[in-house]
């Protein structure tokens, strides 16, 4: 339904408030190039759309490279796109074609960054102040606002001290502090915990995810880290090359990765490649050098004569003595068995192909053994074989 279809319904007006208040970003195409030294042109970020609800939790997850902080300084101001529109609320603070691009000031978000980017030469309490006294809130509100920020990072009683001594997981508390201070709606963070040691990481991260409940600010948080990634997020963006290849909760895009790419960032993925030669019950069947299956069709468009890869996760399958009487099944060789504690990882193959598969540790399969893999079309997938 459109705004101006819902307009028209009884509670159209009401509805479209409902809906204009919950949108918090609002990014279509957005476009960013950089021209290298060697004057080559690099895409970071590549016509991306993408929208926020309040108080969502969203985390761009990518390798290094893929634009993951261009895009985040395009939302906060700090990079001007090439081109696209960024809309906070029912604000826009960037268009390409009404030549709109509002100063980081003018936005309203709150941004934590991997270097802390602390003030050396303030205290905790002065770093937290500043964006209050750049916004010119009267001082007798400051101290009462940044010593709440201070509690609620758990770290009132640094207010006096500085950068220089504090601990890395202490500095980033008081980065956190001062992008909420002003309560932003909207806060960014590009890969904060990254620089804190393992143990106080994970501790941060929760902690962070509370805090974000509690004050319920939309985070946009940028991670290379799959596992960060799928802890903190309501939605996941895998981006690859300036672009998002994929967007779906962490479940949605583990269970259904639309491409090779994001099957085998996120998680472990065995692949199979073949090729479609028909349709069957709404599964794809495809011919592939281990014999003939069906799948699922993991996106749109596939067709008699498309490549594809067939992929499924490493604990989507099952090991057994006997022969399954239907479906997907093959005949295969147990090179190794490795007990890890809460599974056992068998390495098998058909053919010339090599599988990891995961199992209970009552699976009762040695190496030089022969078996049956079994894999559910529902838990096979064919992605595309050509990345886009
Ligand atoms: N100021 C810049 N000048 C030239 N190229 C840049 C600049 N900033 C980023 N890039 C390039 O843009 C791409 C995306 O970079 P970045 O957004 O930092 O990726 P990520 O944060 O995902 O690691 C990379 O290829 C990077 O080399
Ligand atoms: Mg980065």
């Amino acid at each position: 339904m459109t705004t101006a279809d819902l307009s028209r319904t009884s509670a159209g007006s009401a509805a479209r408030a409902d809906l204009r208040q919950s949108v918090v970003l609002r990014v279509r195409a957005l476009t960013k190039h950089f021209r290298r030294e060697d004057r080559s042109i690099v895409p970071a970020v590549d016509e991306v759309s993408l929208d926020m609800s309040a108080g969502e939790f969203v985390v761009l997850l990518g390798p290094s490279g893929c634009g993951k902080t261009t895009l985040l300084r395009c939302i906060a101001g700090l990079e001007k796109p090439d081109s696209g529109s960024i809309e906070m609320y029912d604000r826009k603070v960037y268009s390409s074609a009404e030549n709109i691009n509002t100063m980081p000031e003018g936005r309203h978000v709150g941004m934590v960054f991997q270097s802390y980017a602390l003030w050396p030469h303030m205290s905790a309490f002065d770093n937290v102040a500043y964006p209050l006294r750049a916004r010119k809130v009267a001082s007798g509100e400051i101290a009462g606002r940044v010593h709440d920020a201070l509690r609620t990072v758990g770290i009132p009683e640094l207010a006096k001290q500085f950068p220089g001594q504090m601990s890395g997981g202490q500095q980033q508390r008081v980065a956190l502090a001062r992008a909420i201070v002003s309560n932003n709606n909207l806060v960014l963070f590009d890969e904060p915990l990254s620089n804190v040691d393992a143990k106080v990481r994970e501790q941060l991260r929760i902690e962070l995810l509370e805090m974000q409940q509690k004050l319920n600010f939309a985070a946009l948080y940028v991670t290379h880290d799959q596992t960060e990634a799928m802890a903190l997020a309501n939605r996941v963006a895998v981006m690859r090359k300036g672009k998002i290849a994929q967007l779906g909760s962490p479940r949605d895009v583990y269970d259904q990765p639309n491409s090779r790419y994001v099957s085998n960032f996120i998680g472990t993925s065995n692949e199979i490649p073949g090729q479609v030669v028909g349709e069957e019950d709404g599964f794809l069947v495809i011919d592939s050098p281990i014999g003939t299956t069906r799948a699922i069709g993991a996106v749109p468009g596939l067709r008699a004569g498309s490549k594809v890869s067939l992929v499924f996760r490493p604990e989507r399958c099952a090991l057994s003595a006997n022969e399954p009487a239907s479906g997907n099944r093959w005949l295969c060789t147990i090179d190794a068995a490795l007990f890890l504690g809460s599974h056992t990882e068998h390495v098998i193959h058909v053919g010339e192909r090599a599988f990891l598969i995961w199992s209970s540790n009552d699976m009762p399969f040695k190496r030089g053994e022969t078996a049956w893999l079994s894999v559910a079309s529902e838990h096979l997938r064919a992605v595309p074989a050509e990345e886009g």
